[in-house]
């Protein structure tokens, strides 16, 4: 069973849906992601093959999944089964739980970094060190026992009174005002970054494609990275379409999204790549790629002390707006489906998630038994989450609009009941019922190497 319509919460104002599904998009996935997925695959060629992605694939499920939610006005799970009267579809809404729930495993984790590094900023700690120096110090917190676990619990903490504050004041509100000013941030550390020495070079890694590097392992991590940056593939949107309003348009706030979150990941790019080249840095170097070589930026930046302080300090805001719609995905699945409080769910989930994030926190320390296949647990769930079951998550969906429910009824949401024009319907349901599914399959298989 689940609440009906008019007791569920509702985002207000038409800037307020665009911001919270903004905020729930930028994130980690863009800042400290995106670069360093980037660099380990190619760069331009990299960042050519994710647009394909984001614009053929992304925009379109984007679409489905708010309208999804919207029409069904339910949690993951419970909108595949009003939508369709049977219960063989809340698989979709079951693995999107579960997805989330691996993700905010290793998510909780970085953003607790991101704290450890506003403190750092705080006590001017980058001054004077070598990107060496700096990639040390990242190693030695980030093996570390307890600090690391400190931080997450902080912010596994501040996710949960955020998710109680409720969707409208909650979620909104915090994700309204800041946004804007990370990307006002981001603007200057790329103009600085740049305009250091040796500089162009790391553009050209970003923005001159070499065609030959674009090989199954970029398209299935572009392809990843897409559905991972645009919180697509596990419910998260259609939980967030489930709160708009039945005037708000679906399509236009999906290509918001999309170009906001492409430009903020791209900025970031623009923000690091030079400094790397700059700095001698290898692009290739993995997850510490932000950590090292921002603060190798600010101490080469007038102003940088403040700026180290305010950039960390928003990569820690724009992760939280991202882990409430994670969590999200889970209170609104548990406490609707099994008629829990918020309250309950929320703390009882908080609680199994920062197990979940001890564990891949130790795992790059000393826990050698937190390994899978010589993998850090960490590594495992990133790479399991977004390369594996987001994109599958994307391609149940696609089959579910493409062949499963009624186009006549997905046209019906998507126009608001005929209010707006749907000339671009055609050319949606075309990608949902051929193209996404096809892509998906074949950057699968091309990566398992069945192609070949
Ligand atoms: N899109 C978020 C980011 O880029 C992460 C996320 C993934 C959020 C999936 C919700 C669902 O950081």
């Amino acid at each position: 069973m689940t609440l009906e319509p008019q007791k569920r919460t509702k985002f207000g104002s038409k800037f307020g849906v665009v911001a919270a599904a903004a905020g729930s998009a930028v994130g980690l996935g863009n800042i400290w992601k995106f670069p360093y997925e980037a660099g380990q695959h190619g760069g331009a060629a990299f960042l050519l093959v994710y647009i394909l992605c984001v614009v053929l694939l992304g925009v379109p499920v984007m679409l489905s999944e708010f309208a999804i939610g919207r029409r069904a006005h339910a949690n993951v799970s419970g909108a595949f089964r009003k939508l369709t009267g049977n219960n063989h579809w809340i698989g979709i809404g079951l693995l999107g739980v579960l997805t989330a729930f691996l993700i905010l495993s290793f998510y909780f984790v970085v953003a607790g970094w991101s704290l450890e590094y506003v403190a750092q900023a705080v006590s001017n700690n980058f001054v004077g060190k070598t990107p060496a120096d700096l990639s040390v110090a990242f190693t030695d917190f980030t093996s570390d026992t307890y600090r690391p676990l400190f931080w997450t619990a902080i912010f596994v903490a501040l996710t949960a009174f955020v998710l109680l504050a409720g969707v409208e004041k909650g979620i909104e509100r915090y994700s309204k005002v800041l946004m804007p000013f990370l990307a006002v941030i981001l603007i200057l550390l790329s103009i600085r970054s740049v305009t250091m020495p040796n500089g162009l070079e790391g553009l050209k890694f970003l923005f001159k494609p070499d065609f030959s590097k674009i090989t199954p392992q970029v398209m299935l991590s572009a392809l990843g990275q897409a559905f991972f940056s645009l919180s697509l593939g596990m419910g998260c949107m259609i939980t967030y379409g489930s709160y708009m309003r039945k005037q708000n348009n679906l399509l236009q706030t999906a290509v918001q999204v999309t170009v906001v979150d492409t430009i903020v990941a791209i900025l970031a790019g623009v923000a690091i790549f030079p400094a790397v080249f700059s700095l001698g840095i290898n692009p290739a170097e993995g997850p510490q790629l932000v950590f090292v070589t921002l603060p190798g930026v600010f101490t080469h930046m007038t102003g940088g002390y403040l700026f180290a302080i305010l950039f960390f300090l928003l990569l820690a805001i724009a992760a939280i707006t991202s882990t409430i719609s994670l969590q999200e995905v889970i209170t609104a699945y548990i406490s609707e489906e099994f008629h829990l409080s918020r309250k309950k769910v929320v703390a009882a989930s908080s609680l199994l998630l920062m197990i979940g994030a001890v564990l891949s926190s130790l795992s790059l320390g000393p826990y050698s038994s937190l390994m899978i296949n010589g993998k850090p647990l960490f590594e495992v769930l990133d790479f399991v989450t977004s390369k594996l079951f987001l994109p599958f998550g994307g391609l149940l969906i696609a089959l579910f609009i493409g062949w499963f429910y009624k186009a006549d009824d997905i046209r019906d949401e998507l126009s608001n009941g005929g209010k707006l024009k749907s000339r671009f319907f055609p050319i949606y349901l075309f990608l949902m019922r051929y193209f996404v599914p096809l892509a998906i399959l074949l950057i699968f298989f091309n990566e398992l190497g069945l192609l070949r």
